[in-house]
């Protein structure tokens, strides 16, 4: 973290106002109403550059106390490259996108809709993007993002329309949504409640009482057991903070009310809503292998003078109303709720949640003024860029909020991120900066999972209704249009850059050294450990990173019909004809990408995919071959870094000093310029052509061949004693 500048009086170029808190606008986006104004007055404000302390783990009271310090960032000068080059993110981050169901679907009927007209915008969702129709098109759009997970939500309103009748086409609906998502390797994470309510469970009370609870439990229940077997990413609630402040503090939300006291009330029942439903879905069938957690969204508050202790004491209560009470009482299980003076113990609250999922949009800087009913521009340094939502984009605030709720000790996913932005500007230096800061949380240790940008496409944004838009994707409301935004492909790109390329198996070979058990089996489909070898192969594949694959099964490809691998979309191509290895590739050049990872379809060679591809990357190879100096044999000869000779049959070894140990990175258009129609062996035609050009990637992990009765003895006794 270089970049910091140390700033002194720059607040004073700006015109002052009174900052009136509380907040105007979806405090997703956190806007502040702002009534008259004084004078300028001259500020003191210095930049801290020094690095942040490490948090005390048992500090669970204060939550990242270095939070407090307001770091900016001259982003001028800021270095993207590792974002591009695929350097800044692990292989197994979780690249996505979010969007909810009734900013997205159509046609919903909730609390919500009934309250359109009253809104701020008095806009109506109405058809709002057309989702409900247009669901394999979209799923479509999130794939060609190249993305590998989808945050939604369940809209209850349509799954219950009236209480206890449960909606099948709905279910179906959604049922079909996590299977087109699988489809294409897609991820989904279901949201269990974002903002919206049928109406009936609303004319009862909704969150304001505590009874109603069960029936939002008992929905979660029927949503679980229906997709828990497929999905494994829920979120609970999205942002109690922002639903109870909105909804009755601010009344921008429904039921727009303002009450100190029932905006208690409903928090408490968030709260409570949340730990129940956690401690209902964990103890269903499938609950220990789902990860499922609470969305926070993180609104920092920064005193607008850092010198007045009034703008601290002020920052400090919204900052303990908005974001610490509830993190707190994750911790502890007792939750204080917003403007409440004891806390209470929440049965099962505490540790309530296996992710903290945090939203997080931008700061606010608080004077201690209540607010009115005019409403202007929030304050923001005079440096910051405003978004249309009017807050300013500050993402430094990113890593502070990770600091806020690191204390937790629960792995971090950015749930949503993301910028109102109608021309699109801004938004792709808005994705760069977040991930930068994202990447460098990971960098110093922190836990962050997973990114989501908030929003695939434009959408109904609540009390602003169609006038702000988030999407990767514009949406022409009237025709329902969808196009891809330059942000959508800077976004689409980073995200390519991170991605493992398509994984190519060599699994149509028949195995002439092991006897009866291959004559009409493919070596891969013979089980091992419990499982096909091809399964092992698939799990370390994926394990890597790899989402798609295209598997090569032979002219015995029947015997692959109707096979499913979690988190990967797999592809199969068969053919009627042995064909050798050259051949089957050849024949199915049309399905494959660009650039792909070729392994065989009997070795098990688990390597780090990850410096393989870098490597191949990096010296724009035509091919990057593993090979290892550690078997007992060699089939080629290499100078450390490129194929000299290969010769698999020769007796004359002695120039030998590598073997090719079956893992390698090809282009496709090595494989047009080496292939040809017919039965012809890949490696013997191809790697002695491309001597003195191809890559070689030194690796000396041992790879499990299981062509004879010995090999697979072995990668048994391995695979019973090791966990890939
Ligand atoms: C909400 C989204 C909203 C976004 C942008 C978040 O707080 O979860 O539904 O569209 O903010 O304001």
């Amino acid at each position: 973290m270089n970049n910091r500048f140390t700033q002194r009086g720059e607040a004073s170029r700006q015109e002052h106002h009174i900052v009136r808190i509380w907040c105007s606008g979806n405090i997703g986006g956190f806007q502040p109403l702002v009534a008259g104004s004084t004078p300028a007055i001259r500020t003191s404000y210095h930049v801290h550059s020094e690095r942040m302390p490490e948090p005390n783990p048992h500090d669970t009271a204060s939550f990242g106390k270095v939070v407090w310090t307001e770091e900016h960032r001259d982003w001028e000068n800021a270095d993207f490259t590792s974002l591009k080059d695929g350097t800044a993110f692990p292989k197994e981050f979780m690249w996505g996108v979010a969007t909810a169901s009734h900013q997205i679907e159509g046609g919903n009927t909730n609390n919500w809709s009934a309250f359109e007209p009253r809104s701020k915008s008095q806009q109506l969702s109405g058809e709002a993007c057309d989702h409900w129709n247009r669901r394999t098109q979209d799923v479509g759009l999130i794939k060609d993002l190249g993305v590998s997970h989808y945050r939604f939500s369940i809209e209850w309103s349509r799954v219950e329309p009236q209480q206890g009748e449960w909606n099948q086409d709905a279910l179906q609906w959604y049922s079909d949504l996590v299977d087109d998502l699988l489809a294409r390797g897609i991820q989904p994470m279901a949201t269990l409640h974002h903002f919206t309510q049928p109406l009936w469970w609303d004319e009862m009370g909704g969150f304001e009482r505590e009874e109603n609870i069960t029936h939002w439990v008992q929905f979660s229940i029927k949503m679980f057991e229906l997709l828990s077997d497929r999905v494994e990413w829920w979120c609970t609630i999205n942002e109690p903070a922002v639903y109870a402040s909105m909804g009755y503090v601010l009344g921008e939300f429904p039921p727009g009310v303002r009450s100190f006291k029932k905006t208690r009330l409903v928090s408490m029942n968030l709260m409570r809503a949340h730990a129940r439903c956690y401690r209902t879905l964990k103890a269903m069938e499938n609950g220990n292998r789902c990860q499922i957690g609470l969305v926070k969204n993180i609104n920092l508050f920064d005193p607008y003078r850092r010198w007045n202790p009034l703008h601290w004491m002020q920052t400090k209560l919204l900052d303990g109303m908005f974001n610490r009470c509830w993190l707190k009482g994750l911790a502890t299980g007792r939750f204080k709720p917003p403007s409440g003076l004891f806390s209470k113990r929440i049965d099962g609250l505490k540790g309530s949640s296996d992710f903290i999922g945090v939203n997080y949009y931008t700061h606010l800087l608080t004077t201690p003024f209540m607010p009115t009913k005019v409403e202007i521009d929030p304050l923001i340094r005079p440096w910051e860029q405003r978004t249309d939502f009017r807050y300013p984009m500050y993402a430094v605030g990113l890593r502070r909020a990770f600091d806020m709720v690191r204390n937790l000790n629960l792995p971090i996913i950015v749930t949503e991120n993301g910028v109102a932005d109608d021309d699109d500007d801004m938004r792709p230096e808005h994705i760069r900066r977040h991930l930068q800061i994202t990447a460098e949380a990971i960098a110093d240790g922190l836990d962050v999972r997973g990114f989501y940008h908030w929003s695939l496409m434009d959408n109904f944004e609540w009390a602003e209704g169609y006038d702000q838009r988030f999407g990767l994707y514009h949406v022409d409301f009237t025709t329902k249009e969808r196009t891809l935004k330059d942000s959508g492909k800077e976004y689409a790109a980073i995200v390519k850059a991170h991605s493992m390329p398509q994984l190519v198996v060599m699994a149509g070979g028949l195995g002439t050294r092991l006897g009866s058990i291959t004559e009409k089996h493919p070596k891969s489909l013979i089980e091992v450990n419990g499982n096909p070898i091809l399964r092992h192969i698939l799990d370390w594949a994926r394990s890597q990173g790899c989402m798609h694959a295209l598997v090569l099964t032979g002219h015995h490809g029947e015997q692959f019909e109707g096979m499913t691998h979690p988190g990967m979309c797999l592809t199969f191509h068969r053919e009627d004809e042995p064909l050798g290895t050259g051949g089957a590739l050849w024949n199915a050049r049309e399905l494959l990408e660009e650039r792909f990872i070729l392994v065989w379809g009997d070795d098990l060679h688990p390597i780090d995919f990850q410096p393989l591809v870098m490597q191949h990357i990096s010296e724009n190879a035509p091919l990057t071959m593993t090979v290892t100096e550690s078997h007992s044999s060699s089939n080629l000869e290499h100078d450390g870094n490129v194929l000299l000779a290969y010769d698999k049959r020769t007796k004359d070894t002695s120039k030998l000093n590598g073997y090719e140990a079956g893992t390698s990175v090809i282009e496709k258009s090595t494989l047009l310029k080496h292939g040809k129609d017919g039965k012809w062996s890949w490696e013997e035609t191809a790697y002695p052509a491309l001597a003195g050009q191809a890559a070689v990637h030194i690796d000396n992990t041992k790879f499990w061949d299981m062509g004879t009765p010995e090999g697979l003895a072995s990668l048994e006794e391995f695979l019973n004693e090791t966990t890939l």
